[in-house]
């Protein structure tokens, strides 16, 4: 095995097909479209954290200039339940938090809609919301199951008792706070209707969901919806699934029988496209002197809403990472006055692997282990709580190269002693993981006498570079250059396929794609090599998906921080990173290595700066923009190296790509607090790592 970037088998390298067209302009997002006499949506949100809405002085607002329309629970058109609250916008009076669309103000410009959204009089009956996660919170209790289809609990054997008996114990409690996606392009849609039929171009990361989710709750045949996603800036799972904006925009377009655009300001963000909830996790780490686990325990606490429940998988990695015979998860949940949370960038695996790489980490310490060797000590043979076999498993291959990449031989465990200047300097790593998934898709492929070829998928490209991970898995396939292939994404006129979500873009409609251009060149070889007319095939992969062995799927990875920490004011800067990955094939080296890095850049983000800040007194977040929110910038990132293991896994899927949009920022905090840990000798369990809780260190 080799690490590289440069040239590994199976790995092409493409520049993003679209990418003229975005730096030049031409490339439209869903505010964009042109359309005729086309109307302005502005949302009005609760001002209030808890309660019902009374009133909406709609005549008021109506006799401001150019206002069309004014829309609240009182006379908005009912919706069909679809048992999503996030999407059943103006239905109820309830107002579950903070922040919630109470009304929607329609007018002929965007300026005459925003100021009388924001000056409209609503009133209500509040009380007093709820809005802090507690480990004794009263309404503490245990989901059915949570999100990505994982038990709520996993017990094997007796964690508790034979923690107990262990003469080396890791105890620890870590808190992760709430988390903003931030892409971007924040959401944003133009509805049209004409003839009976709706059209939708909508900054989404799977256009066939809106479309199922707008035809039921309207009411109108899924034929007669088509949503457009030609160009998306980014999601991170806050565009995984419809959400207020783009219903919205719908109903306020039949409402004035005009088009309707509705952007989200970055402030609406906050509060209407989810979060990452908070948690509370307690691990407890039991093992013999020489690093051994015996038993692992990892129980995590987090919120939900009052009136929809998500329960994040917080840990879900846990149970695939190490060995140990006695093993115990368990998540548990409490209701408050809150927005729903819901995915952000790796929805579990990223706040549970902070808090076990941190437990690992003090483990290390306990012993004596080197934190690699510690790693590669506890890896298992085959799934240690399924027992199933791994597709392929290289986490142990990543440390090592990882480790030899980023120079960690010879490294002194003592803690904070080590000085340039000013700096206390240290390092620090963690292991990442993230599953594979695949979900069935349909392509249509096609070869004109020309000698051009047709892909057609709406498959939806977000940023990742997924269009070109489509042209290349094509032309690879068909043998081709990459310039005598078309490929047509983000349309659900075209052929369905599954959200850019999860990390299974690539594999999922990759899957597809690459069964087309086979059955493409069946085609054409039965029709003696010749194309004198088009030949196209339509295929699907449910088959491929259902025949699926019981295996592990997962990719893995380890990442390894430089930390230096201000010996006075404790600020911390992460100069130097590195992550080393085995995600399968890796089909566009120059988009993949974009995708490890921006997740480990939010990784560091998470690490150091990012903080919802939920607003005890009058419910939702005190921070409302990305002034009191911090996320990384440039100023803030040092040098992220990435590189992967060629990594050939023919078990794993057809294509043998596990998934690369997520792995990068599992691990990375925890690999920051580690090293941060290593410069000062300060063990920070609570995100993110402000100057504050650096302490006194002079
Ligand atoms: Mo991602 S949070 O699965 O879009």
């Amino acid at each position: 095995m080799t690490a590289t970037t440069d040239a590994p088998t199976r790995t092409g390298t493409h520049p993003r097909v679209e990418g003229l067209d975005k730096v030049t302009g031409r490339a439209r997002y869903a505010y964009e479209y042109a359309a005729d006499e086309v109307a302005y949506a502005w949302p009005v949100t609760a001002s209030v954290g808890a309660g019902e809405v009374r009133g909406v002085d709609v005549d008021g607002a109506l006799a401001q200039p150019g206002v069309l329309a004014v829309l609240w629970h009182g006379n908005a058109p009912s919706l069909a339940d679809v048992g999503d609250s996030k999407v059943a916008v103006l239905q109820s009076p309830v107002v579950a938090f903070r922040g919630q669309v109470v009304a929607l103000v329609v007018a002929s410009t965007s300026e005459q809609a925003r100021e009388v959204a924001t000056t409209l009089t609503v009133t209500y009956d509040s009380r007093e919301p709820d809005v802090v996660l507690r480990a004794d919170h009263p309404t503490l209790y245990r989901p059915e199951s949570v999100n990505g289809g994982y038990s709520t609990d996993s017990v094997i054997g007796d964690a508790v008792a034979e923690f107990d008996a262990c003469p080396v114990q890791v105890d620890a409690t870590y808190t992760t706070p709430p988390e903003h996606n931030h892409p971007m392009e924040p959401h944003a849609s133009t509805a049209v209707w004409g003839d009976g039929r709706l059209t939708v171009y909508d900054s989404s990361q799977g256009g066939n969901a809106v479309r199922s989710t707008l035809s039921t709750l309207f009411g109108i045949d899924r034929e007669l919806v088509r949503v457009v996603t030609s160009h998306v800036g980014g999601g991170f799972g806050s565009k995984g699934m419809p959400r207020a904006g783009v219903v919205l925009a719908v109903m306020a377009a039949r409402q004035v029988d005009r088009p309707v655009k509705v952007a989200l300001t970055r402030q609406h963000l906050f509060d209407l496209v989810g979060y990452r909830t908070p948690t509370i996790q307690r691990v407890r780490l039991g093992a013999d002197p020489d690093g051994r686990l015996r038993s692992i325990d990892h129980q995590a606490l987090e919120q939900t809403a009052t009136v929809e429940e998500f329960a994040e998988q917080s840990v879900a990695a846990t149970r695939v990472m190490y060995a140990a015979a006695h093993r115990r998860t368990a998540h548990r949940l409490v209701r408050l006055d809150v927005a729903v949370p819901s995915w952000m960038r790796a929805p579990g695996e990223t706040p549970g692997m902070y808090a076990l790489e941190s437990a690992m980490d003090e483990l290390a310490v306990a012993t004596g282990v080197d934190p690699v060797e510690l790693r590669i000590r506890n890896d298992p043979d085959v799934d240690p709580e399924t027992g199933a076999r791994f597709s392929s498993r290289n986490l142990v291959a990543c440390l090592t190269l990882g480790a030899q990449r980023f120079g960690w031989a010879g490294r002194d465990p003592e803690p904070g002693v080590r000085r340039e200047g000013r700096w206390l300097v240290g390092t620090g790593m963690a292991s990442s993981t993230y599953p594979t998934y695949a979900t069935a898709a349909s392509c249509r492929a096609g070869v004109d006498p020309d000698g051009g070829y047709d892909i057609a998928i709406n498959a939806t490209d977000i940023g990742t570079g997924a269009r070109t991970a489509m042209l290349l898995v094509a032309a690879d396939t068909l043998g081709v250059d990459p310039s005598q292939v078309r490929v047509r994404v983000g349309d659900t006129d075209l052929p369905q396929a599954g959200l850019a979500g999860g990390s299974m873009g690539t594999t999922s409609w990759g899957m597809a794609v690459e069964k087309a251009c086979r059955e493409l060149l069946e085609a054409v070889r039965a029709a003696g090599g010749v194309v004198d007319e088009r030949i196209e095939v339509a295929v699907d992969t449910k088959a491929e998906i259902a025949a699926q062995a019981e295996l592990s799927r997962h990719a893995f990875g380890a990442q390894f921080v430089e930390a230096r920490v201000d010996i006075d004011t404790g600020e911390v800067r992460a100069p130097r990173m590195v992550g080393m990955f085995a995600a399968g094939r890796i089909v566009n080296a120059r988009t993949a290595r974009s995708q490890l890095i921006g997740g480990m850049t939010m990784g560091l983000s998470m690490a150091l700066h990012e903080e919802g800040v939920p607003d005890a007194a009058f419910g939702g977040f005190t921070n409302h923009d990305l002034s009191t929110y911090h996320v990384a910038t440039v100023a803030d990132v040092g040098d992220i190296d990435v590189g992967w293991i060629d990594e050939v896994d023919d078990d794993v899927n057809t294509i043998g790509t596990k998934g690369i949009g997520e792995i990068g920022i599992v691990g990375t905090a925890a690999a920051v607090a580690n090293a941060v840990y290593h410069a000062t000798g300060v063990r920070v369990r609570d995100l993110p790592i402000t100057l504050d809780k650096t302490g006194q260190l002079a």
